[in-house]
């Protein structure tokens, strides 16, 4: 598959079959990940995966505070606003999906069936979680954005469907305990791997994008 096929091909995978990612699928990913770019080759990343009865704890584990309603303390402090565009498109992403999804699961429970897909991790039969050192500074963030899009991508190459999201990571300090993270690893983010359930309503949508003349501004061509 070539990049920008793969480019095109990869979205947020909310629903996976129990099939699982062999483990030389997941080195393969990880290798060609491993060649994205760094401040100084410093690779801030360190990576963890969870899979198979590890993973399943995890799962459990989150699954329990969600009943019990405990509420989600990330590593680092989620955003508290966003600047009016933003938001903006923020809320046309939520409504779009749920106007989908409600046409086929209604909407009474429908807010409950999404969070609940979150905290399953929505069935991955695998999760990647992205780690780097607290003391680092926003530009070890933009390492490790590329090293993640880089496993997206790579995914794709070998059939992987991959999804990445906040709520992977909402109890950092179960998932610190189960993989033996240490306290000075900020656990940042988590992508769910796996294959996606092709016809199942939550892979329905697809999201929008702005354009490029909206996005970039080009001179001197
Ligand atoms: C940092 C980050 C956090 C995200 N967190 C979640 C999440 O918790 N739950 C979820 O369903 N999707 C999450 N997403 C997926 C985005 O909603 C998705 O990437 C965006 O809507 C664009 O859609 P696409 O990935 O299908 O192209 C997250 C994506 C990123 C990059």
């Amino acid at each position: 598959m070539n990049v920008i096929d793969a480019l095109n091909a990869r979205f947020t995978c909310r629903a996976f079959k129990s099939d699982p990612v062999s483990r030389e699928t997941m080195v393969q990913i990880l290798e060609a990940a491993n060649r994205a770019p760094s401040w100084g080759n410093t690779q801030p990343w360190d990576i963890y995966v969870a899979a198979g009865e590890v993973l399943g704890g995890i799962r459990t584990e989150f699954l329990a505070n969600l009943a019990d309603t405990i509420p989600g303390a990330t590593d680092l402090p989620l955003p508290q606003d966003w600047p009016t565009a933003l938001k903006d498109r923020y809320t046309s992403l939520g409504k779009a999906r749920y106007k989908l999804l409600s046409e086929e699961l209604g909407r009474d429970t429908l807010a409950q069936i999404i969070q609940e897909r979150n905290y399953r991790f929505f069935d991955a039969p695998a999760v990647v979680y992205l780690c780097m050192d607290r003391s680092l500074t926003p530009y070890s963030m933009f390492d490790l954005g590329a090293v993640s899009q880089s496993i997206m991508l790579a995914a794709q190459e070998y059939g992987v469907d991959s999804a990445p999201a906040i709520m992977l990571v909402l109890y950092p300090q179960i998932i610190r305990k189960t993989l033996a993270i240490p306290e000075d690893k900020a656990i940042v983010m988590g992508v769910a791997l796996g294959f996606a359930d092709a016809d199942n309503i939550h892979n329905r949508y697809r999201s929008e994008r702005r354009s490029v003349e909206e996005t970039a501004k080009l001179y001197g061509f």
